[in-house]
Protein backbone atom coordinates (compact mmCIF):
# COMPACT_ATOMS: atom_id res chain seq x y z
CA UNK A 1 0.00 0.00 0.00
CA UNK A 2 1.35 2.97 -1.36
CA UNK A 3 -0.13 7.33 -0.08
CA UNK A 4 1.18 9.29 -2.06
CA UNK A 5 -0.07 13.59 -1.03
CA UNK A 6 0.16 16.04 -3.69
CA UNK A 7 0.79 19.75 -2.39
CA UNK A 8 1.72 23.18 -3.09
CA UNK A 9 0.59 26.60 -3.96
CA UNK A 10 -2.96 27.52 -5.28
CA UNK A 11 -2.96 27.24 -9.02
CA UNK A 12 -0.17 24.96 -9.84
CA UNK A 13 -0.86 22.43 -10.84
CA UNK A 14 -1.37 19.82 -8.05
CA UNK A 15 -5.10 18.22 -8.66
CA UNK A 16 -3.47 17.73 -12.98
CA UNK A 17 0.03 15.35 -11.30
CA UNK A 18 -2.14 14.15 -8.55
CA UNK A 19 -4.55 12.42 -11.48
CA UNK A 20 -1.73 11.74 -14.05
CA UNK A 21 0.57 10.35 -11.47
CA UNK A 22 -2.70 7.94 -10.22
CA UNK A 23 -3.34 7.08 -14.43
CA UNK A 24 0.09 6.00 -14.34
CA UNK A 25 0.03 4.15 -11.34
CA UNK A 26 -3.58 2.38 -12.96
CA UNK A 27 -1.89 1.83 -16.08
CA UNK A 28 1.27 0.01 -14.44
CA UNK A 29 -1.76 -2.38 -13.13
CA UNK A 30 -1.90 -1.17 -9.68
CA UNK A 31 -5.24 -0.68 -7.80
CA UNK A 32 -5.03 3.09 -7.49
CA UNK A 33 -7.52 5.65 -6.31
CA UNK A 34 -7.32 9.34 -6.57
CA UNK A 35 -8.86 11.18 -3.77
CA UNK A 36 -9.71 15.20 -3.38
CA UNK A 37 -9.72 16.71 0.11
CA UNK A 38 -10.62 19.92 -1.74
CA UNK A 39 -13.67 21.31 -1.70
CA UNK A 40 -12.95 22.23 -5.32
CA UNK A 41 -13.69 19.87 -7.68
CA UNK A 42 -10.90 19.97 -10.09
CA UNK A 43 -9.84 16.64 -9.94
CA UNK A 44 -12.97 15.27 -11.39
CA UNK A 45 -12.53 18.04 -14.21
CA UNK A 46 -8.96 16.84 -14.94
CA UNK A 47 -9.86 13.38 -15.08
CA UNK A 48 -12.96 14.14 -17.04
CA UNK A 49 -14.84 11.61 -14.99
CA UNK A 50 -17.60 12.32 -12.38
CA UNK A 51 -16.58 11.81 -9.02
CA UNK A 52 -19.06 10.99 -5.62
CA UNK A 53 -18.37 10.58 -2.09
CA UNK A 54 -17.71 7.34 -2.70
CA UNK A 55 -15.00 5.79 -5.13
CA UNK A 56 -16.52 5.21 -8.45
CA UNK A 57 -14.12 3.60 -11.30
CA UNK A 58 -12.89 5.68 -13.94
CA UNK A 59 -11.36 3.04 -15.98
CA UNK A 60 -9.52 -0.28 -15.49
CA UNK A 61 -7.52 0.01 -11.70
CA UNK A 62 -8.45 3.78 -11.55
CA UNK A 63 -11.02 5.31 -9.67
CA UNK A 64 -11.64 8.50 -8.16
CA UNK A 65 -13.57 9.99 -4.59
CA UNK A 66 -14.38 13.63 -3.69
CA UNK A 67 -14.38 13.26 0.07
CA UNK A 68 -17.88 14.65 1.16
CA UNK A 69 -16.63 15.78 4.83
CA UNK A 70 -20.03 17.47 5.82
CA UNK A 71 -21.53 14.01 5.23
CA UNK A 72 -19.45 12.38 7.55
CA UNK A 73 -19.52 14.99 9.78
CA UNK A 74 -23.11 14.19 10.73
CA UNK A 75 -22.15 10.71 11.22
CA UNK A 76 -19.05 11.30 13.64
CA UNK A 77 -19.66 14.15 15.30
CA UNK A 78 -23.37 13.36 16.13
CA UNK A 79 -23.16 12.64 19.76
CA UNK A 80 -20.23 15.84 20.75
CA UNK A 81 -23.02 17.64 18.55
CA UNK A 82 -26.48 16.81 20.47
CA UNK A 83 -24.57 17.56 23.59
CA UNK A 84 -23.55 21.06 22.40
CA UNK A 85 -27.44 21.70 21.01
CA UNK A 86 -28.21 21.08 24.43
CA UNK A 87 -26.11 23.61 26.35
CA UNK A 88 -27.76 26.23 23.41
CA UNK A 89 -30.39 25.05 23.98
CA UNK A 90 -30.86 25.58 28.19
CA UNK A 91 -28.95 28.72 27.36
CA UNK A 92 -31.40 29.91 25.27
CA UNK A 93 -30.05 30.09 22.45
CA UNK A 94 -32.41 29.59 18.68
CA UNK A 95 -32.05 25.86 17.83
CA UNK A 96 -31.42 27.26 14.09
CA UNK A 97 -28.43 29.35 15.49
CA UNK A 98 -27.50 26.36 17.57
CA UNK A 99 -27.22 24.25 14.79
CA UNK A 100 -24.61 26.59 13.09
CA UNK A 101 -22.86 27.06 15.97
CA UNK A 102 -22.14 23.58 16.29
CA UNK A 103 -20.66 22.94 13.07
CA UNK A 104 -17.27 23.05 14.86
CA UNK A 105 -14.48 24.73 12.49
CA UNK A 106 -11.70 23.11 10.98
CA UNK A 107 -13.79 19.55 11.14
CA UNK A 108 -14.40 19.35 7.70
CA UNK A 109 -11.03 19.19 6.71
CA UNK A 110 -9.84 16.64 9.66
CA UNK A 111 -13.04 14.56 8.62
CA UNK A 112 -11.36 14.54 5.30
CA UNK A 113 -8.05 13.09 6.47
CA UNK A 114 -9.95 10.34 8.37
CA UNK A 115 -11.33 9.57 4.87
CA UNK A 116 -8.03 9.08 3.54
CA UNK A 117 -7.36 7.20 6.46
CA UNK A 118 -10.34 4.62 6.14
CA UNK A 119 -9.53 4.29 2.23
CA UNK A 120 -5.82 3.43 2.98
CA UNK A 121 -6.76 0.78 5.96
CA UNK A 122 -9.57 -0.74 3.61
CA UNK A 123 -7.11 -3.32 2.01
CA UNK A 124 -8.58 -2.21 -1.58
CA UNK A 125 -6.17 -0.50 -2.74
CA UNK A 126 -2.90 -0.57 -3.80
CA UNK A 127 -1.94 3.24 -4.59
CA UNK A 128 -3.77 6.01 -3.06
CA UNK A 129 -2.72 9.48 -4.74
CA UNK A 130 -4.59 12.60 -2.60
CA UNK A 131 -5.12 15.77 -4.38
CA UNK A 132 -4.99 18.18 -1.20
CA UNK A 133 -6.07 21.70 -0.42
CA UNK A 134 -3.40 24.20 -1.02
CA UNK A 135 0.04 24.47 1.12
CA UNK A 136 -0.78 26.16 4.02
CA UNK A 137 -4.36 24.48 4.70
CA UNK A 138 -2.78 21.28 3.99
CA UNK A 139 0.20 22.06 6.50
CA UNK A 140 -2.84 23.34 9.09
CA UNK A 141 -4.37 20.12 8.78
CA UNK A 142 -1.47 17.88 8.47
CA UNK A 143 -0.45 19.38 12.15
CA UNK A 144 -3.63 18.65 13.59
CA UNK A 145 -3.75 15.04 14.02
CA UNK A 146 -0.70 15.13 16.48
CA UNK A 147 -2.01 18.79 18.39
CA UNK A 148 -4.92 17.22 19.05
CA UNK A 149 -3.85 14.02 20.32
CA UNK A 150 -1.75 15.77 22.45
CA UNK A 151 -4.16 17.86 23.61
CA UNK A 152 -6.63 15.13 24.34
CA UNK A 153 -4.05 12.79 26.20
CA UNK A 154 -3.50 15.50 28.68
CA UNK A 155 -6.27 17.59 28.89
CA UNK A 156 -9.08 15.17 28.11
CA UNK A 157 -8.69 12.98 31.18
CA UNK A 158 -8.55 15.70 33.65
CA UNK A 159 -11.73 16.80 32.09
CA UNK A 160 -13.61 13.99 32.38
CA UNK A 161 -12.75 13.64 36.23
CA UNK A 162 -13.60 16.42 36.84
CA UNK A 163 -16.98 16.65 35.15
CA UNK A 164 -17.63 13.57 36.89
CA UNK A 165 -16.68 15.54 40.57
CA UNK A 166 -19.05 17.84 39.95
CA UNK A 167 -21.87 16.91 37.55
CA UNK A 168 -24.41 16.66 40.43
CA UNK A 169 -23.27 19.77 41.49
CA UNK A 170 -23.68 21.90 38.77
CA UNK A 171 -26.85 19.99 36.68
CA UNK A 172 -28.95 20.70 39.78
CA UNK A 173 -27.19 24.33 40.05
CA UNK A 174 -27.13 26.09 36.77
CA UNK A 175 -29.44 23.60 34.74
CA UNK A 176 -26.50 23.38 32.23
CA UNK A 177 -26.51 19.12 30.71
CA UNK A 178 -23.38 18.28 32.01
CA UNK A 179 -21.48 16.36 28.81
CA UNK A 180 -22.21 12.56 29.04
CA UNK A 181 -19.97 9.88 29.16
CA UNK A 182 -20.99 8.92 25.27
CA UNK A 183 -19.49 12.69 24.32
CA UNK A 184 -16.28 12.04 25.86
CA UNK A 185 -16.22 8.16 24.64
CA UNK A 186 -16.83 10.14 21.31
CA UNK A 187 -14.19 12.56 21.23
CA UNK A 188 -12.08 9.69 22.32
CA UNK A 189 -12.62 7.74 19.25
CA UNK A 190 -11.80 10.51 17.16
CA UNK A 191 -8.60 10.86 19.64
CA UNK A 192 -7.77 7.35 18.46
CA UNK A 193 -8.96 7.50 14.76
CA UNK A 194 -6.54 10.98 14.48
CA UNK A 195 -3.73 8.90 16.21
CA UNK A 196 -3.60 6.42 13.57
CA UNK A 197 -4.45 9.09 10.61
CA UNK A 198 -0.59 10.38 11.70
CA UNK A 199 0.42 6.95 11.80
CA UNK A 200 -1.11 6.64 8.33
CA UNK A 201 0.27 9.64 7.16
CA UNK A 202 3.66 9.76 8.48
CA UNK A 203 4.14 5.53 7.62
CA UNK A 204 6.99 4.62 6.09
CA UNK A 205 5.18 4.05 2.63
CA UNK A 206 3.72 7.67 2.68
CA UNK A 207 5.29 10.33 0.77
CA UNK A 208 4.52 14.14 0.64
CA UNK A 209 5.02 15.35 -3.39
CA UNK A 210 5.56 19.64 -3.48
CA UNK A 211 4.16 20.58 -7.21
CA UNK A 212 5.36 24.24 -7.59
CA UNK A 213 6.13 26.57 -10.94
CA UNK A 214 9.10 28.32 -11.63
CA UNK A 215 8.48 31.55 -9.89
CA UNK A 216 10.08 33.42 -7.00
CA UNK A 217 6.77 33.52 -4.27
CA UNK A 218 6.10 30.42 -5.68
CA UNK A 219 9.17 28.58 -4.69
CA UNK A 220 9.33 30.69 -1.39
CA UNK A 221 5.97 28.85 -0.54
CA UNK A 222 7.28 25.41 -1.89
CA UNK A 223 10.71 25.92 0.30
CA UNK A 224 8.55 26.72 3.43
CA UNK A 225 5.99 23.79 2.87
CA UNK A 226 9.36 21.16 2.83
CA UNK A 227 10.70 22.55 5.86
CA UNK A 228 7.29 22.79 8.13
CA UNK A 229 6.36 19.27 6.32
CA UNK A 230 9.52 17.75 7.93
CA UNK A 231 9.21 19.40 10.96
CA UNK A 232 5.65 17.85 11.53
CA UNK A 233 7.47 13.85 10.61
CA UNK A 234 6.22 13.97 7.13
CA UNK A 235 8.07 12.26 3.95
CA UNK A 236 8.89 15.01 1.20
CA UNK A 237 10.07 12.77 -1.28
CA UNK A 238 9.95 14.61 -4.82
CA UNK A 239 9.31 18.38 -6.29
CA UNK A 240 7.50 18.61 -9.38
CA UNK A 241 8.74 22.06 -11.27
CA UNK A 242 5.06 22.47 -13.66
CA UNK A 243 4.53 24.52 -16.12
CA UNK A 244 8.17 25.14 -17.41
CA UNK A 245 8.10 27.15 -20.98
CA UNK A 246 10.29 24.59 -23.81
CA UNK A 247 13.37 26.59 -24.83
CA UNK A 248 13.89 25.82 -28.31
CA UNK A 249 11.92 28.14 -31.16
CA UNK A 250 11.13 30.75 -28.48
CA UNK A 251 10.60 34.18 -29.55
CA UNK A 252 11.71 37.14 -27.79
CA UNK A 253 9.47 37.31 -24.96
CA UNK A 254 9.46 33.54 -24.11
CA UNK A 255 13.12 33.76 -24.19
CA UNK A 256 12.59 36.26 -21.67
CA UNK A 257 10.71 33.79 -19.46
CA UNK A 258 12.68 31.20 -20.41
CA UNK A 259 15.76 32.93 -18.76
CA UNK A 260 13.83 33.84 -15.80
CA UNK A 261 12.59 30.46 -15.39
CA UNK A 262 16.42 29.08 -15.91
CA UNK A 263 17.28 30.78 -12.48
CA UNK A 264 14.22 29.38 -10.43
CA UNK A 265 14.76 26.26 -11.40
CA UNK A 266 18.52 26.05 -10.91
CA UNK A 267 17.27 27.99 -7.41
CA UNK A 268 14.53 24.72 -6.77
CA UNK A 269 16.96 22.41 -7.32
CA UNK A 270 19.36 24.06 -4.48
CA UNK A 271 16.62 23.93 -2.62
CA UNK A 272 15.50 20.50 -2.67
CA UNK A 273 19.11 19.07 -3.63
CA UNK A 274 18.93 15.17 -2.04
CA UNK A 275 15.03 14.67 -3.52
CA UNK A 276 14.48 13.64 -6.94
CA UNK A 277 13.49 16.83 -9.08
CA UNK A 278 11.18 16.40 -11.74
CA UNK A 279 9.60 18.92 -14.42
CA UNK A 280 6.77 19.24 -16.44
CA UNK A 281 6.31 21.52 -19.64
CA UNK A 282 3.74 24.11 -20.01
CA UNK A 283 1.67 22.40 -22.52
CA UNK A 284 -0.22 24.66 -25.36
CA UNK A 285 -3.56 23.19 -23.97
CA UNK A 286 -5.05 21.98 -20.39
CA UNK A 287 -3.98 18.28 -20.17
CA UNK A 288 -7.28 16.85 -19.45
CA UNK A 289 -8.68 13.49 -19.72
CA UNK A 290 -6.53 9.73 -19.49
CA UNK A 291 -4.80 9.93 -22.92
CA UNK A 292 -3.34 13.67 -21.99
CA UNK A 293 -2.44 13.10 -18.47
CA UNK A 294 -0.65 9.41 -19.17
CA UNK A 295 1.64 11.78 -21.68
CA UNK A 296 2.02 14.52 -18.88
CA UNK A 297 3.23 11.59 -16.43
CA UNK A 298 5.33 10.01 -19.30
CA UNK A 299 7.36 12.97 -19.42
CA UNK A 300 7.33 14.12 -15.58
CA UNK A 301 8.30 10.51 -14.62
CA UNK A 302 10.53 10.10 -17.93
CA UNK A 303 13.37 6.88 -16.38
CA UNK A 304 11.59 6.43 -12.95
CA UNK A 305 8.62 4.84 -11.50
CA UNK A 306 5.97 7.00 -10.70
CA UNK A 307 4.86 5.51 -7.18
CA UNK A 308 8.37 4.29 -6.35
CA UNK A 309 9.23 6.11 -3.15
CA UNK A 310 11.97 8.65 -3.59
CA UNK A 311 14.85 9.57 -1.25
CA UNK A 312 13.79 11.52 1.96
CA UNK A 313 15.19 13.17 4.98
CA UNK A 314 15.72 10.51 7.78
CA UNK A 315 13.30 11.08 10.75
CA UNK A 316 13.92 12.25 14.12
CA UNK A 317 16.56 9.74 15.78
CA UNK A 318 18.70 10.02 19.15
CA UNK A 319 22.35 9.16 19.32
CA UNK A 320 24.98 8.69 22.04
CA UNK A 321 28.00 11.00 20.90
CA UNK A 322 30.73 11.66 23.06
CA UNK A 323 29.06 15.02 24.82
CA UNK A 324 26.06 13.55 25.59
CA UNK A 325 22.84 11.90 24.34
CA UNK A 326 21.43 14.51 20.88
CA UNK A 327 18.15 14.00 19.54
CA UNK A 328 18.43 15.42 15.89
CA UNK A 329 15.50 16.59 14.06
CA UNK A 330 15.78 17.25 10.32
CA UNK A 331 14.73 20.91 9.35
CA UNK A 332 16.14 21.01 5.74
CA UNK A 333 16.04 24.90 4.93
CA UNK A 334 15.73 26.57 8.27
CA UNK A 335 18.03 28.39 9.42
CA UNK A 336 19.30 28.55 13.14
CA UNK A 337 17.61 32.26 13.85
CA UNK A 338 14.07 30.87 12.79
CA UNK A 339 13.78 27.64 14.75
CA UNK A 340 12.27 28.33 18.38
CA UNK A 341 12.62 25.87 21.59
CA UNK A 342 11.06 25.36 24.75
CA UNK A 343 11.17 22.35 27.15
CA UNK A 344 8.01 22.26 28.81
CA UNK A 345 8.17 19.10 31.60
CA UNK A 346 8.44 16.08 29.18
CA UNK A 347 7.72 17.78 25.93
CA UNK A 348 9.79 20.09 23.45
CA UNK A 349 8.42 22.79 21.63
CA UNK A 350 10.13 23.38 18.26
CA UNK A 351 8.38 26.29 16.26
CA UNK A 352 9.48 28.16 13.04
CA UNK A 353 7.40 30.56 12.58
CA UNK A 354 3.82 30.51 13.31
CA UNK A 355 3.96 26.68 13.13
CA UNK A 356 5.05 24.88 16.54
CA UNK A 357 5.23 21.00 16.68
CA UNK A 358 4.65 19.53 20.29
CA UNK A 359 7.26 16.59 20.71
CA UNK A 360 6.92 14.41 23.39
CA UNK A 361 10.14 13.29 24.53
CA UNK A 362 11.34 9.36 24.15
CA UNK A 363 11.29 8.18 27.76
CA UNK A 364 15.15 7.72 27.88
CA UNK A 365 15.34 11.36 27.51
CA UNK A 366 12.55 12.71 29.59
CA UNK A 367 14.39 13.00 32.57
CA UNK A 368 17.71 14.56 31.14
CA UNK A 369 18.44 17.93 30.72
CA UNK A 370 18.56 20.31 27.81
CA UNK A 371 22.48 21.13 27.60
CA UNK A 372 22.38 22.88 24.15
CA UNK A 373 20.92 23.30 20.65
CA UNK A 374 21.95 24.61 17.26
CA UNK A 375 20.94 24.30 13.87
CA UNK A 376 23.52 22.99 11.34
CA UNK A 377 22.56 21.70 7.91
CA UNK A 378 19.31 21.64 8.05
CA UNK A 379 19.14 20.02 11.34
CA UNK A 380 17.82 20.91 14.57
CA UNK A 381 20.58 19.29 17.46
CA UNK A 382 19.40 18.87 20.72
CA UNK A 383 21.76 17.69 23.05
CA UNK A 384 21.15 16.36 26.62
CA UNK A 385 23.00 15.50 29.93
CA UNK A 386 22.21 13.47 32.75
CA UNK A 387 19.98 14.70 35.59
CA UNK A 388 21.71 16.55 38.57
CA UNK A 389 20.55 17.81 41.57
CA UNK A 390 20.78 21.41 40.73
CA UNK A 391 19.01 21.62 37.67
CA UNK A 392 15.75 21.10 38.24
CA UNK A 393 14.34 23.61 35.82
CA UNK A 394 10.80 22.53 34.89
CA UNK A 395 11.19 25.07 31.42
CA UNK A 396 13.90 26.00 29.54
CA UNK A 397 13.93 28.84 26.54
CA UNK A 398 17.19 28.36 25.01
N1 LIG B 1 1.75 21.50 -17.45
C1 LIG B 1 0.62 22.16 -17.73
N2 LIG B 1 0.43 22.72 -18.95
C2 LIG B 1 -0.70 23.39 -19.24
N3 LIG B 1 -1.70 23.56 -18.40
C3 LIG B 1 -1.59 23.05 -17.15
C4 LIG B 1 -0.43 22.32 -16.75
N4 LIG B 1 -0.60 21.92 -15.48
C5 LIG B 1 -1.80 22.38 -15.10
N5 LIG B 1 -2.42 23.04 -16.10
C6 LIG B 1 -3.72 23.70 -16.06
O1 LIG B 1 -3.67 24.71 -15.04
C7 LIG B 1 -4.90 24.80 -14.35
C8 LIG B 1 -4.67 24.60 -12.86
O2 LIG B 1 -4.23 23.27 -12.65
P1 LIG B 1 -4.75 22.40 -11.43
O3 LIG B 1 -6.21 22.49 -11.28
O4 LIG B 1 -4.15 21.06 -11.56
O5 LIG B 1 -4.03 23.21 -10.25
P2 LIG B 1 -4.24 23.03 -8.67
O6 LIG B 1 -2.90 23.28 -8.08
O7 LIG B 1 -4.90 21.74 -8.38
O8 LIG B 1 -5.20 24.25 -8.38
P3 LIG B 1 -6.06 24.50 -7.02
O9 LIG B 1 -5.06 25.11 -6.06
O10 LIG B 1 -7.08 25.48 -7.48
O11 LIG B 1 -6.59 23.18 -6.58
C9 LIG B 1 -5.80 23.76 -14.95
O12 LIG B 1 -6.62 24.37 -15.90
C10 LIG B 1 -4.84 22.79 -15.61
O13 LIG B 1 -5.42 22.10 -16.71
MG1 LIG C 1 -6.69 21.35 -7.29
Amino acid sequence: MRILLFTGKGGVGKSTLAAATACASAAAGHRTLVLSTDAAHSLADALDAPATSEPSEVTQDLWIQHVDAQDRLERSWADIQRYLRGVLDVAGVDPVAAEELTVIPGAEEVLALLEVRAQARSGEWDVLVVDCAPTAETLRLLALPEALGWYMTRVLPVQRRVVKALKPVLTRAAGVPMPEDSVFDAVERLHADLDDVRAVLTGPTTSVRLVLTPESVVLAEARRAYTFLTLFGYAVDMAIVNRVFPADGADAWRRTWVTAQERHLEDAADSFAGLELRTSIYRATEPVGREELLDLAATVYDGIDPIAPGASVPPMSVSTTSAGLVLSLPLPLAAQDDVGLVRKGDDLIVSIGSYRRLLTLPSGLARHRVAGARVRDGQLQVRFTEPDAQSELSEEAL
